[in-house]
């Protein structure tokens, strides 16, 4: 087996779980229940004389800007092997599937990181949140009525509306995920746990679901929702409203700007650990700009991006958006300038580019900059999932 990054092997997908297992903490016994052929291909390893020196697997999913999807491999459970630490072989994974990636034609990997020094070096950057938001029960609204001409009925995890109703919200935002089987099995049907699933089926159609974890040691857990419409949310709240005698807390995840925040009286929401931002790499500059949505307005934006560790992205760029279609050219006048990183955070809309302009990841004049703000604006970028 040569020395270098490649595609796992069962026997590697395993030394991945359990490497995993031994830095994150986690049962060897049950860490190998998880190697199937399916995780086995989507398992990546750097080798050094024959071992396992450093691994990860990720996961094939779309993550939504502005109404489009755009592929993205989102990581988990990197690891280097501890004796192999600090030898520049976990910056060799990354960039050996960041490469991979670009070459599959996929434009963007996003992670939660435990060290962002290290992935920064790789060109991520923070881009978006995950918010775990927590209420006493007996903040939550009473709202009567609000449940009225609404059908709540349990749904399996495969069901279709449910589902259907995730990306139909997911689309409006920026950032969230178009899950894989995975993520969805997560959230709607875990190995360990058990979920209590809700459709709200509004005269025939379903505008919200709840997915309600069994472990109450938190309080009541709502480890997934969606909602389409505001009668939908506030039914939603009603519904969590009822299940207060037993329940001191609700705990739920959502963006900054979580819809049931402003829905609860006196702002009584707070906001629990766990919280915690994502990491985004843009691994193909042209094919992202030219893949997302964006506002319906005319504008055109002359980027020089700075990639030291991903060569093939750095360059001019002319991005012109007629309303709200984009078309992207090398060249343009290099009117602002960013490093890669720079751009995930303004690409997502999580940071304005006169914000970046403070710390040195952009640079130009102020009209330019603050063209590149609006052409990136949008609703605060935000997943639900955790992987
Ligand atoms: C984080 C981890 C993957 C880094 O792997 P590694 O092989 O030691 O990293 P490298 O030697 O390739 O380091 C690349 C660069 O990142 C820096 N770096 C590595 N780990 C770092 C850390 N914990 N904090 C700050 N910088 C770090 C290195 O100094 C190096 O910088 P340089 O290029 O300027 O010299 C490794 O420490 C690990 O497996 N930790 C436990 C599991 C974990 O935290 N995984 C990440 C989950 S999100």
């Amino acid at each position: 087996m040569p020395d270098g990054y490649q595609p796992a092997t069962r026997p590697h997908a395993e030394a991945q779980r359990l490497l995993a297992a031994e830095a994150f903490g986690g049962d060897p016994a049950t860490a190998l229940d998880h190697v199937d052929d399916d995780y086995v291909q989507r398992t990546r390893v750097v080798v050094r004389a024959d071992r396992v020196a450093a691994a990860l697997h990720f996961l094939d999913v779309g993550q939504f800007f502005h109404g489009r999807r755009l592929r993205c491999w989102a990581i988990a459970g990197l690891v280097t092997a501890t004796a192999h630490r600090g030898a520049g072989v976990g910056r060799e994974l990354v960039l050996g599937m960041l490469h991979e990636a670009r070459d599959a034609g996929v434009p963007l990997s996003v992670l939660y990181a435990s060290t962002p020094t290290f992935y920064r070096k790789c060109g991520f950057e923070p881009a978006g949140d995950v918010c775990a938001w927590g209420v006493d029960s007996h903040r939550l609204p009473n709202l009567p009525g609000a449940l009225d001409g609404f059908d709540v009925v349990s749904f399996e995890p495969d069901d279709e509306p449910a589902r259907a109703c995730y990306t139909a919200f997911a689309q409006t935002q920026n950032g969230t995920l178009d899950r894989d089987a995975k993520l969805w099995r997560y959230k709607l049907e875990p190995r360990r746990g058990h979920r209590f699933r809700y459709r709200f089926d509004h005269h025939g159609k379903t505008e919200g679901y709840l997915s309600i974890s069994g472990d109450r040691s938190d309080g009541l857990a709502v480890e997934d929702y969606a909602a389409t419409t505001l009668r939908a949310r506030l039914a939603i709240l009603r519904f969590l409203h009822n299940h207060r005698a037993v329940n001191g807390k609700v705990v739920w995840y959502g963006g900054p700007h979580d819809p049931l925040l402003r829905l609860i009286p006196e702002n009584a929401a707070f906001v629990r650990p766990h919280t915690e931002e994502w990491l985004l790499r843009i691994t193909d500059v042209a094919a992202a700009l030219r893949q997302r949505g964006y506002p319906a307005l005319d504008a055109e934006l002359h980027l020089d991006v700075r990639d030291a560790s991903m060569p093939a992205n750095a360059g001019r760029r002319l991005l012109r958006v007629k309303a709200g279609e984009p078309t992207v050219e090398p060249g343009g006048d290099g009117r602002v300038t960013l490093d890669v990183r720079g751009l995930a955070a303004l690409f997502t809309g999580q940071r304005t580019a006169e914000e970046l302009a403070l710390v040195g990841l952009a640079e130009g004049d102020a009209a330019d900059l603050a063209a590149a703000t609006l052409v990136f604006h949008g609703p605060r970028p935000f997943m639900v999932d955790k992987f």
